[in-house]
């Protein structure tokens, strides 16, 4: 079983390249078997998530090359199965993306009902409210999501919840229905938009992606494209955090910084120096952090993805902070791990209060879930000792070359695989 482990202490000083969004990338691979032509997709993030999601579109019959690590090409004409098994949906919810994509250019699809995860139920009801509202038949036999339709036609659709998911869905659907669809209460990710381009290059007629309504005429067929996917804003993060909690000094780079800014804002409200480069991001945390209170909002507010990172330097800082997570309800379960370290924390229903102290102690520790993993990360390079992360299966999902790109900041942590080698390491870092 892989783990990490990690010696505390070093402040990590330097550059670091930021890849492709994942988030962006998973909508964007099933997008891209909408036309019948070869859509080329570069900047891909070389992560689990993504390599499975080429696994679902191959099983289904499109023709997948991998042009290199971050290349792929795709041809969906070739797509002979409009069903996705229950065993893609439990490895990535986000396969789920292949229902809008299948209902929009073949008008029918089969998807397995994705169950909860580790952050919380995670319902999709309001996908299937989209695809309703499209005319689509939509049942739930089996375990299975069957949506069918003899033509989608536009329809004007109004959210009951702020969903990256639901929008994404609906706005592939729709973007081959007949006539003109206006979705309200939409999410306005970064990533919303990238998917939102993305089919446009490929002749979709999708218009206000990132504003409060999304406009869509339908066309009849898509055509190939070339696509280059943002920077992922929350492996960005992720690094200034750890530069946050280990009194470092790092710069990010190739990353879009508006896509940033509550982050930055609240990187500066603790005691950080930010500067704001085309391109790139400098992170500087000289003192000791400062207290504060932070509360998940859908974007452009403060990300529940970047909720755990901020957790660890919160319990490093002066003072008492609150985390209030209002996207999620059980995404605090990292404090439990991060008490084991010596920090002193308190999780009630959607909220968390944090006291910092001086210094957290290296402890074995497990991961949760993706983002609570890498935070973890962060709490034993800014702790005394060793640490040893379980369940990096996780960390793997969303983060490529996670460790490499740690060490390369100074960092001292390796991914061992069995006790000869945490031996080993004890013994190099002692
Ligand atoms: C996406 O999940 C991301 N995943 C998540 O990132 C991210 O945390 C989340 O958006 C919020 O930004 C991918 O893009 C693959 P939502 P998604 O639908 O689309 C409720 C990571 O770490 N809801 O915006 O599933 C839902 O329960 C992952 O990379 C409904 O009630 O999130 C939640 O409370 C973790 N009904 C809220 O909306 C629905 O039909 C926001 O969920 C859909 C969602």
């Amino acid at each position: 079983m892989e783990q990490y482990m990690i010696k505390g202490g070093n402040p990590l000083v330097g550059e670091v390249e930021i890849g492709g969004a994942k988030n962006a990338a998973l909508a964007i691979l099933a997008a891209a078997i909408m036309t019948d032509e070869t859509v080329l997709v570069d900047n891909l993030p070389d992560v689990n998530d993504v390599n499975v999601m080429l696994e679902a579109i191959s099983e289904i019959g499109a023709m997948v090359q991998r042009v290199d690590r971050h290349t792929v090409k795709i041809n969906g004409s070739t797509i002979s199965d409009f069903n996705i098994e229950y065993d893609y949906i439990k490895k990535i919810r986000a396969s789920y993306y292949l229902l809008g994509a299948l209902l929009g250019k073949y008008k029918h699809a089969e998807v397995a009902l994705p169950g909860g995860c580790n952050i919380g139920s995670r319902p999709i009801d309001q996908h299937l409210k989209g695809f309703r509202a499209l005319g689509a038949d939509v049942d739930i036999e089996y375990g299975k999501i069957v949506a069918e339709s003899e033509h989608l036609r536009g329809t004007h659709l109004y959210f009951d919840v702020v969903s990256v998911g639901a929008t994404i869905n609906v706005m592939m659907a729709a973007a081959m229905a007949d006539g003109v669809t206006i979705m309200e209460n939409v999410a306005k990710e970064p990533h919303v938009v990238d998917v939102a381009n993305f089919l446009n290059s490929m002749g979709a007629n999708i218009r206000g992606a990132g504003t409060d309504i999304i406009r869509i005429r339908g066309v009849q067929s898509l055509h190939r494209t070339e696509y280059s996917i943002i920077p992922d804003q929350i492996e960005a993060g992720t690094f200034m955090f750890a530069a946050a909690a280990t009194k470092g000094d790092v710069t990010v780079m190739n990353v879009i910084p508006k896509h940033l800014d509550a982050t930055l804002s609240k990187l500066i409200d603790i005691g950080c120096e930010v500067e704001e480069f085309d391109d790139a991001v400098r992170v500087v945390a000289k003192g000791r952090l400062r207290s504060t209170q932070v509360k998940t909002l859908p974007y452009p507010g403060y990300p529940t993805d970047m909720q755990p990172q901020i957790g660890v330097a919160l319990a490093l800082a002066r003072g008492t902070s609150t985390i209030t997570e209002s996207i999620f309800e059980n995404r605090f379960k990292y404090l439990a791990e991060l008490a084991r370290m010596g920090a002193r924390v308190k999780a009630e229903g959607n909220s968390a209060t944090i006291e910092g102290v001086d210094i957290l102690s290296g402890a074995r520790v497990s991961a949760p879930d993706l983002r609570a993993g890498a935070a973890l990360c962060i709490a034993g390079l800014a702790a005394d000792g060793i640490t040893i992360v379980d369940d990096i299966v996780y960390i793997q999902r969303g983060y490529e070359r996670f460790e490499e790109k740690l060490r390369s900041l100074g960092g001292v942590i390796e991914k061992v695989t069995n006790e000869k080698e945490a031996q080993k390491f004890r013994l190099k870092v002692s």
